[in-house]
């Protein structure tokens, strides 16, 4: 039989009965986990495939060629990571899914990339929601906002645009250094409290 490696565990049952051992011993068990985390990311990305019936191509597709339109039309990688995972809560929480992916890359992008995320289903509707009896201005309250235009360019040139089966669009692999590099980022670190992107 394989021999298992016992991992040290906590000696609590209850929070309030850890020792400052168990607490420091919790923290440095938790930094792969952490260092983990794009990979859990992407294979989350799987789930994506099939929340899109009926669609040209699958969600999972619509993701990466919204991320391959981004870096075709020259954004940096923050973009194209947010453009690869704007879409990645929907399998979870379709009412809300802009939500999810904007809170999964708040601790690692700037702010005005975090606003673009999770206001981009608001954006959206500006290319559909008059057939579907919705007000496609509904972004026009937002008008003021620094980050309008990169969230109008988002939605416009890269969003709306990546569910065509003809656009050649590259492989998730070619996207995974980009989305560790992000997430290597120190979490709230001084790219939170930027306006705009942060550049490569
Ligand atoms: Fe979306
Ligand atoms: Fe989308």
């Amino acid at each position: 039989m394989a021999e298992v490696a016992e991992q040290r565990k906590v000696s609590y049952v209850r929070m309030d009965e850890g020792t400052v051992e168990d607490y420091a011993l919790a923290a440095a068990l938790a930094k792969p986990f952490m260092a983990a985390t794009p990979e859990r990311l992407l294979a989350f990305m799987e789930t994506l495939h099939h929340t899109f019936p009926g669609g040209r191509i699958d969600r999972y597709g619509h993701c990466l060629q919204t991320a391959t339109r981004a870096e075709d039309a020259g954004e940096c990688e923050e973009i194209i990571v947010a453009g690869l995972l704007h879409d990645i809560g929907d399998s979870i929480a379709p009412h809300n899914h802009a939500d999810v992916g904007a809170d999964i890359l708040r601790p690692y992008v700037s702010r005005h990339t975090y606003w673009m995320l999770k206001h981009h289903g608001i954006f959206q509707g500006y290319y559909f929601w008059d057939k579907i009896g919705k007000n496609r201005d509904e972004r026009d309250r937002y008008r003021d906002h620094p980050a309008y235009q990169m969230t109008v360019r988002f939605t416009g040139d890269y969003d709306q645009m990546a569910f065509d089966p003809a656009y050649e669009t590259r492989p998730i692999e070619y996207f995974e250094p980009m989305v560790r590099r992000i997430f290597a980022r120190e979490p709230w670190g001084a790219q939170t409290r930027r306006d705009w992107p942060v550049e490569n």
